[in-house]
């Protein structure tokens, strides 16, 4: 039985604690992770939301995102490989959700690799595809990968 999760609200003096999950979590060779400098950039826009989970005091995820309007953007999500499938993820979708449904948010937007097996998780929580981009993401070897553009209604 793994110990209880706890998920709260964090900001730039936790990104050490983000990027010991982002470097464990994204592979390199698909240039998804993000610097420190581009979290804490997007964490000085308006509308943005970071929330950090921890097991036992250690970071175990985190999930990054923004509003503008009426509409959020899911920006990063990630579990630490050795935390995974144990309901990090869910949890910290769930507080965005609440976190922006709270503000009257309508949707929640993202994107994700075509190959990546976070569809699957996406597919949970009822998102649903509303666009494709050809070549949207450059990985390290050269190659281009797509990305789905995923929707959610929380209103
Ligand atoms: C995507 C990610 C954040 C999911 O985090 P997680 O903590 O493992 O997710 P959860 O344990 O809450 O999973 C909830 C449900 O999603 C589904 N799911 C999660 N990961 C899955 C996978 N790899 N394959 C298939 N289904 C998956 C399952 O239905 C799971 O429920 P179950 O374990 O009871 O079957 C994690 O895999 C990750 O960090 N991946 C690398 C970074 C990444 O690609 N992020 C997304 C793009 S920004």
């Amino acid at each position: 039985m793994n110990e209880p999760i706890d998920i709260a609200e964090a900001d730039t003096r936790d990104l050490d604690e983000v990027m010991s999950v982002m470097t464990r979590a994204f592979d390199p060779r698909n240039g998804e992770a993000w610097t420190a400098a581009q979290c804490a950039g997007a964490l000085s826009l308006p509308g943005s939301v970071l929330f950090l989970a921890r097991r036992n005091g250690r970071a175990l995820g985190f999930a990054l995102a923004r509003s503008v309007a009426d509409e959020a953007e899911l920006l990063l999500i990630a579990v630490r490989p050795d935390g995974q499938r144990s309901g990090a993820g869910r949890e910290l979708i769930q507080n965005i959700v609440s976190h922006y449904a709270a503000k009257g948010i309508k949707r929640i937007h993202l994107e994700v690799r075509t190959d990546n097996p976070a569809l699957a998780f996406y597919d949970c929580f009822g998102f649903v595809q509303s666009g494709l981009r050809r070549n949207y993401y450059r990985r390290s070897d050269g190659q281009f990968t797509d990305a789905a553009t995923l929707s959610l209604e929380i209103a």
